[in-house]
């Protein structure tokens, strides 16, 4: 098991590049499994949710090599077999495999999905999408398998009774081959999913809506081949100008798509952060007096709730009191007993977060217990006075590429060490 070990309280500087968006690969690696031919996805980032995806294509018989930041996945060889579970639960985008095999064989048989311990992480939305379509769920131990009798699965109108990511990809993935027309109704909306249909699309699909919250796909019989560049990732991109504006004494953040950030960028402004926001990068000054805001996270293109614990270290240096809701998952609280061990006036109140600012943070061992909250956590120590120790760093590693590297770049004194 490994820490990550930070001296804090020294000012960065200098540029980052942000890398290809997690949530887009974890779906673009399934997807390719639709194609007739070979997949080339450019911008693949160094996280461990990756190497995780390559492991399982290779085990279904999948040939994948990774050159840098490109994939070529050759999924001819993918045979239908039950999926590992011991590598399926590691994650819970493992889930796409459901779609993109149904979408290819018209049955599916996956382990159930793991992921971070955000609360309950139900899939009751992908299964009434692939029910509406004709496929049947039974369970076969730790898996479940879904098969439609002669399989062939019918385009269906869905209507998602929650707006949710995972069921509008997973959803389009079932669709792009079936028979007739799919309506997704109620879609979420995020960019994530508009760089998953564009890659369905120039392999030949027949998506439209895709980023409204209407997506309508005609079911095609082939699926060829194509390049992709990853969308860059506005998760890894709000955490790193969160950063910066806590710790930063004029910080560069490039690869940045700011129209995937609106709702985030309005609300350091509010705070009164001074930054300067350009075509793909963000410059972030060195802060004065900030003032202390409330947040509550909604749907794209609201505040993300992938970016309440990240944007959290920073609110804490601001001036008054605040409240963070997180309305996607109620419990997505776990690094406020963390923050507050690092002497932060920060309480869970009743499912919100309530803090007063301003802070000087102290360094002292944390764990991270999810990935985002780690991510808040390498923030905070980074703030702090004294040595932080961070444990369950595997967290941190699944979704922030190369985050020792970067960080080391802009002057961090912070290692990953043997615990
Ligand atoms: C995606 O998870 C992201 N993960 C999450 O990022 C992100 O927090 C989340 O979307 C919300 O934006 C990936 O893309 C791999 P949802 P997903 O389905 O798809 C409920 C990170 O830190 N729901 O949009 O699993 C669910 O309980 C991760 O990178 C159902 O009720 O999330 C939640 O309250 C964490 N039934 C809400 O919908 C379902 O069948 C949104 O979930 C599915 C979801």
């Amino acid at each position: 098991m490994n820490k990550i070990v930070i001296n804090g309280g020294r000012p960065l500087q200098g540029e980052v590049a942000i890398s290809g968006a997690k949530n887009s690969v974890v779906a673009l690696i399934p997807a390719t499994i639709l194609a007739d031919d070979i997949v080339v996805l450019d911008g693949v980032p160094a996280i461990s949710d990756v190497d995780s995806l390559i492991e399982i294509m290779k085990d279904m018989g999948a040939s994948v090599e990774r050159a840098g930041e490109t994939l070529t996945i050759d999924p001819r060889g993918v045979k239908n077999v039950p999926m590992p579970y011991g590598k399926i639960n590691s994650l819970r985008a493992s889930y796409y495999f459901y779609g993109s095999l149904l979408g290819r064989y018209g049955e599916a048989t996956v382990g159930l999905p793991g992921g971070c311990d955000l609360g309950p992480r139900p899939i009751d939305l992908h299964l009434k999408a692939f029910k509406a379509m004709g496929a049947e769920m039974s369970y076969e131990g730790n898996s479940m398998r879904l098969a439609t009798k002669n399989r062939d699965l019918i385009g269906a109108s869905v209507y998602m009774d929650t707006v949710s990511v995972g069921a509008t990809i997973n959803t389009m993935l079932a669709a792009v081959k079936a028979k007739g027309r799919t309506v997704i109704e109620n879609a979420a909306r995020e960019p994530e999913i508009i760089d998953v249909a564009t890659l369905l699309n120039n392999m030949g699909a027949h998506i439209r809506g895709a980023g409204t919250d209407i997506i309508t796909i005609e079911g095609v019989e082939q699926l060829h081949g194509t390049r992709h560049q990853v969308i860059p990732d506005r998760i890894e991109a709000g955490t790193y100008i969160a950063l910066a504006a806590a710790v930063g004494e004029g910080v560069k953040i490039s690869n940045v798509l700011y129209e995937h950030l609106e709702g985030f960028l309005a609300k350091l402004e509010e705070m009164g952060v001074r930054m300067t926001v350009s075509e793909d990068s963000v410059y972030v000054e060195k802060q004065e007096e900030l003032q202390a805001i409330t947040i509550k996270t909604a749907p794209y293109p609201g505040f993300a709730t992938d970016l309440q614990q990240p944007i959290t270290p920073l609110l804490l240096k601001a001036q008054g009191r605040g409240r963070i809701m997180d309305t996607i998952y109620e419990k997505r609280v776990n690094h406020v007993p963390e923050l507050a061990n690092m002497g932060a006036a920060i309480e869970t109140q009743g499912g919100q977060i309530l803090y007063t600012g301003p802070n000087r943070l102290q360094g002292a061992a944390v764990k991270a217990t999810d990935l985002r909250a780690g991510a808040a956590l390498v923030i905070a120590g980074l703030m702090a006075e004294g040595k932080t120790e961070i444990t369950n760093v595997e967290f941190i590693l699944r979704g922030y590429s190369n985050i020792i590297e970067k960080l080391t770049q802009l002057g961090a004194d912070i290692q990953l060490v043997e615990a």
